[in-house]
């Protein structure tokens, strides 16, 4: 399958149409930001080792029964895709305080939740991606209470198999984010997951290994990258 024309170009991947209407090409980007748009770098050879995690994580929650966008993996950048009508939340699943919620609610960093917490943004760079309840999206247009629903079910499915997956692996899944689409009537998984999308721990010595060191100028930001992808791909 070849790419044919640029159809979107975000902060980290480039989107291409191809020659069957129905599929996409997903060009990883070496690109980063944070803060929406207001750090900017590159983190060498991220879009291939974000390409490769993604591909093998999307293939692993396929095997747990989770439809995913993921055709197949083209090339070290380049992952085939079903062609999504993007709704327009980014779902959030914790199982440990950080980031926000420590910043927004007052957490302690590291407090293990009992329950995790599933959390709607709005996808809208303009705004700031804003925190949103049910009624917001409902009241924006960008989901019915149905797909927000079954959003939530399927962000606590996907918890479930990726939290075991990393904690044999000796990694935390503290935290991440998801985006999903519309296809055909029904809703697939979207976008990718990668260590800009979670955050990642180490289980015993609590290292961060994920975008936070970029982030937060931590230094040793693509050997964290390539160490999840070492363990994730079980490369020794
Ligand atoms: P937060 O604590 O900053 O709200 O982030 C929660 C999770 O979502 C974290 O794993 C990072 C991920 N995330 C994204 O993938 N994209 C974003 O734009 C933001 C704000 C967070």
């Amino acid at each position: 399958m070849k790419k044919t024309t640029l159809l979107h170009e975000g902060k980290a991947k480039k989107v291409f149409l191809t020659e069957n209407n129905d599929l996409v090409i997903q060009e990883f980007k070496d690109d980063a930001t944070a803060f929406n748009n207001k750090k900017k770098g590159t983190i060498a050879e991220k879009g291939v080792v974000n390409n490769a995690i993604s591909c093998k994580l999307f293939t692993l929650l396929e095997e747990q029964g989770v439809r995913t966008h993921l055709v197949e993996k083209l090339s070290d950048r380049d992952m085939l895709c079903k062609r999504l009508d993007i709704i327009k939340v980014e779902v959030v699943v914790r199982n440990i305080a950080a980031g926000s919620l420590v910043k927004r609610y007052g957490f302690t960093e590291g407090t293990v939740l009992e329950q995790p917490i599933v959390e709607f943004y709005l996808k809208n760079d303009d705004l700031d991606d804003p925190l949103m309840n049910e009624s917001h999206a409902v009241a924006l247009g960008v989901a019915s209470l149905e797909e927000l629903a079954v959003l939530k079910s399927r962000a606590e499915a996907i918890n479930a198999v990726l939290k075991e997956f990393f904690a044999e692996r000796k990694l935390m899944l503290v935290d991440f984010k998801l985006e999903f689409g519309r296809h055909d009537g029904g809703i697939l998984l979207g976008d990718e997951i990668s260590p800009d999308t979670c955050r990642l721990w180490d289980l015993e010595t609590k290292e961060k290994l994920d975008k936070d060191r970029f982030r937060f100028d931590l230094g040793g930001v693509e050997d964290a990258y390539s160490e999840v992808q070492r363990r994730v791909l079980g490369l020794d």
